[in-house]
């Protein structure tokens, strides 16, 4: 069992927690939120001892990894500080803001031999998997194009002084909330993205950080993903990938907060479509289990660090297109 402690008890952590607590694999006892009073009831809930201090963790022998759950700037920091104290880390999305510091984030976790995993638990979606081994088979041919949308109004009710609004910590508006996942997954498809162009706009709310996200990405393989994220519409979450034999589409039926399954589509040329219903599966879970094995030598993580460095690459280059509305070459 690996013992870790979660580390930011807000929206996030308090769903992970209680999934850990079903875990075979992953024990949670200690977690650490600088606002203790905030999660006063649910630490009684789950039996959990709060600490204050991430560095009390660090210390703590009988602590073996971290899961982080707090704000984006803060993530590089954490990595180093608890890779550098020999714990394992688990980090949510994004993993750092800027290329400089994922490779920071990353030579740390290698000089120490620690585990490194990032919440992108959409790659544990089992149509998203299915997807990926039909891509990889060869079945479709080459890719060519992606085409993914991840919208959702669930921020239109956060205080305006939200963290998860500002500009520092959230460029781009959608971004960092939900256009990183398909970010994520495009790196997944087509590897290390070239340039890109991408345009936010606050048209339909009060989201002054901006509420409607376009992003075309352009990869060093030939390949375009047509990325699309906004705050201000209902749930959508749609991940299709057009290959020149056949074309193959992976649909959430409902929000993952209140799961229903997904619909895979997948059409070969001269073929008619074929649609598989996926019922509703524990992906959050499996991605934490993913990571426990890493950290207890069971198995590699199956996210690559490269494209996680390719992730971050791009995600810099939207953050400034975004901002400056111009081509943003990725650095590499
Ligand atoms: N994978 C997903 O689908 C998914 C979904 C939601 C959020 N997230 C990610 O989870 C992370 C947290 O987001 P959230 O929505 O839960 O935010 P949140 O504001 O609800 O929670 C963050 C918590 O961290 C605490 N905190 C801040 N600094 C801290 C520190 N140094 N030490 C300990 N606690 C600290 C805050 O008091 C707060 O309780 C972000 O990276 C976000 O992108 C991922």
């Amino acid at each position: 069992m690996l013992n870790v402690a979660v580390v930011g008890m807000g929206w996030w952590g308090k769903i992970i927690v209680p999934l850990l607590k079903t875990s075979k694999k992953i024990t949670v006892n200690t977690v650490v939120e600088v606002n203790p009073a905030s999660i006063a009831d649910f630490a009684k809930q789950h039996s959990l001892n709060v600490v204050t201090d991430f560095n009390a963790v660090l210390k703590d022998p009988s602590i073996q990894a971290v899961v982080l759950c707090t704000p984006h700037t803060q993530h590089t920091d954490q990595i180093v500080a608890a890779a550098n104290a020999g714990k394992h880390v688990f980090c949510e999305k994004p993993l750092s803001m800027t290329r400089a510091d994922v490779l920071r984030a990353i030579k740390a976790v290698n000089d120490n031999k620690v585990a490194l995993a990032v919440g992108h638990e959409r790659r544990f979606e089992p149509p998203i998997i299915e997807a990926m081994k039909i891509i990889q088979s060869g079945e479709l041919g080459t890719p060519l194009q992606i085409e993914a949308n991840f919208s959702q109004d669930k921020f239109l009710t956060l205080a305006a002084d939200n963290w998860r609004l500002s500009g520092k910590e959230a460029p781009a508006g959608p971004m960092t909330a939900t256009g990183i996942h398909l970010l994520d997954l495009s790196v997944g498809v087509f590897g290390e993205a070239d340039r890109v162009l991408a345009s936010v706009k606050q048209l339909g709310s009060q989201l002054v950080n901006g509420d409607t996200l376009a992003i075309l990405v352009s990869f060093k393989n030939g390949g375009h993903a047509l990325i699309s994220a906004i705050l201000a519409t209902p749930f959508e979450g749609r991940f299709a990938v057009y290959c020149n034999k056949g074309w193959i589409e992976v649909r959430d039926k409902t929000h993952p907060e209140a799961p229903e399954g997904w619909v895979l589509t997948k059409t070969l040329r001269g073929g008619i479509k074929e649609v598989r219903e996926f019922p509703p599966a524990p992906n959050v879970l499996a991605n934490l289990e993913a990571f426990a094995d890493a950290a207890e030598g069971r198995a590699p993580y199956p996210v690559p660090q490269s494209q996680m460095i390719a992730n971050i690459s791009a995600l810099e280059a939207i953050f400034k297109s975004a901002k400056t509305n111009a081509i943003v070459s990725v650095e590499s």
